[in-house]
């Protein structure tokens, strides 16, 4: 397909089209469904992290005002696992159907399901449910490096050169553990699952980043084929990757719809949120790195291990980033898995990339203080000429130009190394940096556009937009190949019937969507220009197609704006109410790659630091950015900037806490997590370097969703150690630090 190079829509800062409907509250939210006769569902958690049932009494639940039935492993009907796949097909991470056995694995683990008229008559039955366990100590404990794996050894992720021989003859070395705590994915719009059941059919409002993925699992987990399950997402309060696959309150609320016949609504608590649906696992990283007296690094090792569930084998992939970063010799990646008492671990905001490059980048933090040189100045040095770990080209890499625009905007040159050297009205400051990266790849899509007779198109695409933005690139990419206005245009998305879109994760959705819904619009025009050239009293009758053109969503002779005919005028003419196209995009994984795609960034971070009161702020952040072209330029920025806040809340503040005695994560709600908030953002300086990357697609986009949470921590906790002295291995940084 044709490079994009020029356009009046595409990197025009847009509206959000679908803003109106948000703010005005008539965008649907799964929740928010409503159907006659709905029942109310609400889980039986368990109040312990590992034993088994010994006995469940439901009968006093059962008779209590409202309750319509109490569901658990005896009475709930066929669950089914999913079948193994490779690939973005039938994902879930706990791949055990709820109640499938009497043990309890994590602390609330779903136990029962009490099915009610009102959900405040479901939850009192559901608290009144007792269940008598087998109790054992749980496994929570927070040391994973060193601890017993899942495998014999750890796994070997990537590999170059002799790593362990370099790091012996080095002349400067960095020898470093961090620790990244538990973090718990907490967007504002709680998981919901509204499922209705015909007797036949299934049609489940769910809060999903993946509607295609969660038809094809909730077939597979419910029996049926994947025909009778329609999953909808028209809009999604967030969800950071934690609603990326099905949990299982989803499965318990449509087997309880099956059960009773009657739509059924179950709503997972805040405090649910903590237990059931996924959070970053514990990580423990050891990096060591090695090089010469001016800064060349010889050797790069990293070996992670992250905690993961019972059951499942969640792996973090913090070694991701790490074997193209920087250029060196000799490289060893090493991966490990340790089996706790907690729920699944998933996806979250960068998984991977962002507790990676916390250790990755302050041990690049701690190696440019012991050769005495600038932090920017070492990763410049060892800027690679290409990707090393692969020996492949890079698509399309602008990190140093990302170094020292930042550098430039930041003022590092003001900067004095010594620690505490530098004040601003009786504080004082610390500045740090980090570099950062994050993979781009195309997933495939498929889109179908239709051009209506009253002058507007239709786009669809089994896609969700998460919040970032996706209705309105899609209209935007419309718009720009048909000249229908963006207010012309009409976005659905969001429902697993549409022809099938790309996941809300990895922030693929813009590089996976545009070329196929560039391709669809195409199509159509093409479609619109057979109707202008073969319908009666159509004035291009007789013309040849290749004469003819769809602009500024006219038909006209190429390049001749006179005579030009709306295309409404055109579908009017030819007596038909629309014209469609499809449109298919291939993916990027599973073949080897050509090139290497990633989008890169630096972070720059500023901390005031009161040593009177230990009073520590972030007061500023400017971040670079190079995510090859950006379609939107407010919704993109919108990104970082959330990214930025969320990365304050990964330095500062988000930790989830265990009871060791029960397992139980105890600060389980916004009170006791604590997130940043408005009164902790920082200044926020975003630029973007707007390179398209061609290779990717026609219109050179990457994504933007998760790159400007990678590193941010890392820039803060190095700039604390330029304002205190004390570095911060552990997140988050806790005032007890810095004492
Ligand atoms: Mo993102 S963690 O891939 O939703």
């Amino acid at each position: 397909m044709d490079q994009v190079t020029e356009s009046k829509v595409i990197g025009v800062a847009t509206p959000r089209i679908d803003g109106p409907l948000k703010v005005s509250g008539s965008a649907m939210y799964a929740s928010d469904h409503h159907f006659p006769g709905l029942l109310y569902a609400w889980p039986v958690c368990a109040t312990i992290s590992n034993g088994t049932i010994a006995h469940m009494d439901t009968a006093g639940a059962e008779k209590m005002p409202g309750v319509v039935a109490v569901y658990h492993r005896e009475n709930i009907g066929k669950l089914y696992r999913v079948p193994p796949s490779t690939g973005f097909t039938l994902i879930v991470d706990e791949k055990r159907p709820p109640f499938e056995d009497d043990t309890i694995r994590y602390y609330g683990q779903y136990v029962a399901v009490v099915v009610a008229q009102t959900v405040e008559q479901a939850r009192a039955a559901a608290e009144s449910v007792k269940a008598t366990c087998n109790k054992e100590k749980p496994d929570i404990g927070e040391k994973l490096l060193g601890t017993p794996l899942t495998t014999d050894k750890p796994d070997e992720k990537s590999k170059r050169g002799d790593t362990a021989a370099a790091l012996t003859a080095a002349k400067v070395k960095v020898d470093a553990v961090y620790k990244i705590p538990v973090e718990t994915h907490n967007p504002i719009e709680l998981h919901a699952s509204v499922a209705v059941f015909d007797g036949k059919k299934y049609t489940l409002y769910e809060t999903s980043q993946a509607v295609v993925n969660h038809r094809d699992v909730m077939a597979q987990m419910l029996g049926v084929p994947t025909e009778q399950v329609q999953v909808i997402t028209r809009f999604l309060g967030s969800g950071f990757g934690g609603k990326l696959w099905p949990w299982p309150h989803g499965l318990l609320a449509a087997a309880c719809a099956r059960n009773l016949g009657r739509p059924v609504k179950l709503v997972v608590s805040r405090q649910m949120m903590f237990q059931t649906v996924g959070h970053r696992p514990a990580v423990d990283q050891r990096i060591q790195l090695a090089a010469d007296a001016d800064g060349k690094l010889t050797a790069v090792q990293q070996d992670y291990v992250n905690h993961t569930s019972m059951l499942d084998d969640y792996d973090e992939g913090c070694g991701e980033i790490t074997p193209f970063l920087y250029s060196t010799p000799n490289l060893l990646v090493t991966g490990g898995l340790v089996r706790r008492n907690v729920g699944n671990p998933t996806a979250m905001r960068g998984p991977g990339a962002v507790p990676g490059l916390f250790a990755l980048e302050s041990a690049m933090d701690e190696l440019a203080i012991a050769l005495k040189m600038d932090p920017v100045q070492l990763r410049l040095k060892n800027e690679p000429a290409l990707d090393e770990s692969l020996n492949i080209p890079f698509s399309s890499r602008h990190m140093k130009e990302c170094l020292t625009v930042g550098s430039e905007k930041f003022g590092w040159a003001k900067r004095t190394p010594e620690i505490g050297s530098m004040k601003r009205d009786g504080l004082t400051l610390g500045w740090g940096m980090a570099a950062c990266s994050w993979l781009a790849a195309r997933i495939e899509t498929e889109a179908t556009v239709e051009l209506l007779q009253d002058g507007s198109a239709r786009v669809a695409c089994g896609t969700q937009d998460i919040g970032g933005g996706t209705y309105t690139v899609m209209a935007q990419v419309v718009s720009h190949e048909t000249g229908i206005p963006v207010n012309r245009i009409d976005v659905v998305l969001g429902d697993s019937s549409l022809p099938p879109g790309p996941i809300s994760g990895g922030s693929w959705v813009t590089a996976s969507m545009t070329p196929a819904v560039l391709a669809a619009s195409q199509n159509a025009g093409k479609t619109l220009l057979l109707a202008a050239i073969k319908s009666d009293g159509s004035p291009f009758k007789g013309k040849k197609q290749e004469e003819l053109e769809l602009v500024d969503g006219t038909v006209r002779l190429k390049g001749q704006q006179q005579g030009a005919v709306p295309m409404a005028e055109i579908l009017r003419i030819a007596k038909v109410n629309s014209v469609s196209g499809t449109g298919k995009s291939d993916g990027t994984f599973g073949a080897k790659p050509k090139v290497s795609f990633h989008s890169y960034g630096a972070q720059f971070a500023e901390v005031t630091w009161q040593p009177e009161t230990a009073r520590l702020r972030v007061s500023r952040v400017v971040t670079v950015i190079d995510a090859g072209r950006i379609l939107n330029p407010r919704p993109a920025r919108n990104q970082i900037e959330g990214a930025v806040v969320m990365g304050v809340g990964m330095a500062m503040f988000e930790e989830t806490m265990y009871d060791a005695r029960s397992g139980a994560p105890i600060n389980n709600n916004l009170a006791d997590y604590v997130v940043a908030v408005n009164a902790d953002t920082p200044e926020i300086d975003v630029t973007f370097l707007d390179y398209p990357d061609y290779q990717l697609n026609a219109l050179g986009a990457r994504g933007v969703g998760e790159i400007g949470l990678a590193g941010i921590a890392s820039a803060i906790t190095n700039a604390v150690y330029h304002a205190t002295g004390i570095r911060v291995r552990d997140l988050p940084v806790r005032i007890e630090d810095l004492l």
